[in-house]
């Protein structure tokens, strides 16, 4: 019997912790074969999760060049998109939320007339313009797809107001799938710095702030931000790994280098990054995946944007949206480290984003579609 052979397309450090347990579950089922292309939009942080859950791609395209624009990353992938369907002649294309790299992996396997499966399908603003440009990427891609995993039923509801309705199903987000696997009692960190932080006596604030349409005065706002409340609050500890980005790079030491409770670190591996965020006090990020896997941990967070796609972690509490002006991120802050009832209504468990078996039920959505 012929098998299905299936190629997952990534290239950044998100899409890779969300879609390696993918390339992996689907390596296990006797009637696929798993095959793997990064862009590599992102070198290192791409290579540090590549790393940790041991996966060599079966194609590299190592475009990644410093401050890259949409346009080259565009154009580079594309074109190497080419060749690596022409050599592997998939049966199914899987791409991954809303990066360039998933806009291109699928816009180019439409060009060759083979099927595209859409992970973390149906997440939307409706503003073009924020996040940007992930949410024009995510509904082009939806246009595209054939098949749309969606993490939860508000995604699913988005789709069918669109008139998406074949091919379409409900799996839960599989960076739940991933933090099983990361999460322990004795965890001891890899990035030497984390392991002298006192859990016990200082509150840890994990921060992280990247997004494209928070460059410029936004970003200016958040640093200056966190610059104040660390000053404000020397009982806490504001824990940073700043995302390679030479932008965010050059906007967060100059704000907050020489503050002696904020320390910006190298971006963490994947299982330093869950461990730490398991043992902090709160989480400041305009991450799309810190939104989801912090809940899952039951920690607080203030969302760094003026929007956000993932709306099931507000509905259920422990997500707050505190936009990119200063006094309101200031604000919204000094609540929850000046009233215990604030934090404790905001800090419990919960999981809206799954069960950590969402790859198993892409994994029986794709043989049901070939069957
Ligand atoms: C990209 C995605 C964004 C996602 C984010 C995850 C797009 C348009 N944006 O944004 O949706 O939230 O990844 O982090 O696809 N760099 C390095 N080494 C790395 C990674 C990045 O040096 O390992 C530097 C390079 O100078 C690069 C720059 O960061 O040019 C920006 O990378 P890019 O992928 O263009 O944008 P991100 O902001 O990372
Ligand atoms: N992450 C990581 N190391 C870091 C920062 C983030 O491993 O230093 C992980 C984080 O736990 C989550 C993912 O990277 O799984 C989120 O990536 P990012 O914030 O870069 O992108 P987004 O989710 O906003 O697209």
């Amino acid at each position: 019997m012929k098998r299905i052979k299936v190629l997952s397309v990534f290239g950044t450090r998100p899409e890779a912790i969300k879609m390696i347990p993918l390339v992996q579950e689907l390596a296990r089922h006797p009637g696929m074969e798993s095959l793997c292309a990064v862009t590599a939009q992102h070198r290192q942080m791409l290579d540090s999760v590549l790393d940790i859950f041991s996966l060599k791609p079966d194609y590299d395209l190592n475009i990644m060049e410093p401050r890259q624009s949409l346009y080259t990353i565009t154009a580079k992938a594309l074109t190497g998109m080419e060749g690596v369907l022409q050599e592997s002649k998939p049966d199914l294309v899987l791409v991954h939320g809303d990066t360039s790299t998933t806009f291109v992996g699928a816009l180019a396997a439409f060009y060759a007339q083979i099927p595209v499966g859409h992970v973390e399908a149906g997440l939307r603003t409706y503003d073009k313009y924020s996040p940007f440009p992930e949410e024009m990427n995510r509904n082009l891609v939806s246009r595209i797809a054939t098949l749309h995993f969606c993490p939860t039923a508000s995604n699913v509801e988005n789709l069918r107001r669109e008139g998406i309705t074949e091919g379409v199903c409900q799996t839960g987000n599989t960076v739940i799938d991933a933090l099983k696997t990361t999460v322990r009692e004795n965890y001891t960190f890899v990035e030497p710095s984390l392991n002298g932080l006192d859990f016990a006596k200082k509150r840890i604030i994990l921060v992280t702030c990247h997004r494209r349409e928070n460059y410029g005065q936004p970003m200016e706002e958040i640093m200056s931000a966190l610059g104040e409340i660390a000053r404000e609050f020397p009982d806490t500890e504001l824990v940073y790994p700043v995302h390679l980005s030479p932008v965010v790079q050059e906007a967060a030491h100059r704000h907050l280098d020489g503050i002696p409770n904020v320390r910006l670190i190298p971006p963490l591996d994947v299982a330093d990054m869950h461990n730490l965020m398991a043992r902090s006090y709160l989480v400041l990020t305009d991450s799309g995946g810190l939104q989801e896997e912090a809940p899952s941990l039951g920690k607080p967070v203030l969302v760094l944007r003026r929007e956000t796609e993932r709306p099931e972690a507000v509905a259920a509490g422990t997500v707050k949206l505190a936009g990119t002006k200063k006094e309101d991120i200031l604000a919204m802050t000094r609540t929850l480290l000046t009233d215990e009832g604030a934090y404790a209504a905001m800090a419990h468990a919960v999981n809206p984003y799954g069960d950590g078996h969402a790859c198993a039920r892409i994994g029986s959505a794709i043989e049901k579609y070939f069957a």
